[in-house]
């Protein structure tokens, strides 16, 4: 095993990968080394690579400083680090973390905002990017962290603060009027866990998925309805919402032939499909702007604690459906990624590497 090592992507063709080796970065003064311990890889890791420059999804783990071309990307994750080396007052070696991490066994970080819950990283680079990104987070101070649940964690944290703000704006807007909730990629993550959030709260919730995802969508319990992609004209023409997180251009437009004027809104959440296509739908969803209204309805720790709450009771349910499949090393990431990327992980599995 390399002393350190990065994998990177061909930002043109995001199935050409490099694996380098490199020294262990040393921190400055007012820097903190952390171990990237164990992360998770889901299709909206691979929607971060196809938005990578237009939403600047690159730009939080500069390539050149680790030895690689700039034509080359790190494709953001979600997971776990240790803090391996510290300049600064109140982080301590050895304290775990959950936050926004590289595909590689380190990252030097520039604490900022430090208290009992994380820190911030204040490296210039990173400051005119989304702040929730930019948010780590102690597990010692974190109401949501369970040891026995990280794997829980690593796999649907954000995607369950996507889906726990995108039920929280449709609810906190009467859902438009609607009377029907419907959601593509209804077996991905964000969007069953959107449906679990929106459950008995009104409209009815129809799930739209591929053929060979039917069985298990309807196994989850969490849509009244579930029907494949080919079946658009089956379902009832009522006040209907669409939620996209599959991107399909041929499905919206089968979406909205169906629905006509009874589609009072066309969400795009998600891009499964790899085609960006938000720019064909009514309006797109961005769970940092539903956040920064409730950080000032409730506060920041009043929307903590409304979130964890809501994150018990969802991960008591999500542990029964996803089947957690463990890779190791940097061989296992790449693996990971290129399934992901080909679509071939069953909605079942949920790929967590220990690095
Ligand atoms: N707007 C936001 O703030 C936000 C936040 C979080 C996530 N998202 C988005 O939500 C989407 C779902 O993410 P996730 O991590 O929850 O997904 P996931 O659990 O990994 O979902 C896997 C599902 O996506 C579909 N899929 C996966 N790969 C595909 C491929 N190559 N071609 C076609 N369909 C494919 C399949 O669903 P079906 O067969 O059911 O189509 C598959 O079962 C992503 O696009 C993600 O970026 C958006």
């Amino acid at each position: 095993m390399p002393a350190a090592w990065t994998f990177a992507v061909a930002r043109d063709d995001l199935a050409r990968t490099t694996l380098v080796d490199g020294p262990v970065p040393e921190p400055a003064d007012g820097e903190v080394l952390l171990r990237v311990d164990r992360v998770g890889l889901t299709a909206n890791n691979v929607t971060y690579a196809v938005l990578g420059e237009s939403m600047r999804y690159w730009e939080f783990f500069p390539p050149e400083p680790r030895g690689l071309a700039a034509g080359q990307g790190l494709v953001p994750l979600w997971g776990f680090a240790e803090v391996a080396v510290s300049t600064v007052q109140g982080i301590d070696t050895g304290q775990r973390l959950y936050g926004y991490l590289p595909p590689a066994s380190h990252l030097v970080v520039r604490p900022v905002r430090v208290d009992a819950t994380g820190f911030r990283d204040g490296a210039p680079h990173r400051a005119e990017l989304p702040s929730p990104y930019n948010a780590y987070r102690l597990t010692t101070g974190d109401p949501a962290y369970r040891g026995d649940q990280e794997d829980l964690l690593i796999l649907f944290r954000p995607l369950f603060f996507t889906s726990f703000m995108l039920a929280d704006q449709l609810l906190d807007n009467d859902c438009h009027g609607a009377t029907q909730l419907l959601l593509s990629s209804a077996s991905s993550k964000t969007a069953y866990a959107a449906a679990f959030e929106l459950r008995g709260r009104g409209p009815r919730l129809i799930g739209l998925t591929s053929a060979g995802n039917v069985a298990f969508t309807e196994s989850l319990g969490c849509y009244d309805r579930v029907v494949s992609y080919d079946d658009v004209t089956a379902l009832d023409v009522v006040p209907t919402v669409y939620l996209d997180l599959s991107g399909a251009p041929a499905t919206r437009a089968a979406v909205r032939t169906h629905f006509g004027d009874r589609l009072v809104r066309d969400v795009a959440v998600g891009l499964t499909n790899q085609v960006p296509n938000a720019g064909a739908a009514g309006e797109v969803f961005f769970a940092p702007t539903q956040m920064r209204k409730r950080t000032t309805d409730w506060g920041r720790d009043g929307l903590d604690h409304r979130f964890s709450d809501a994150w018990h009771r969802f991960a008591s349910a999500a542990a029964g459906w996803v089947d957690v499949e463990t890779g190791h090393g940097p061989e296992a990431l790449r693996a990971a990624w290129l399934d992901a990327l080909a679509g071939r992980t069953p909605p079942r599995t949920g790929s967590v590497v220990q690095l």
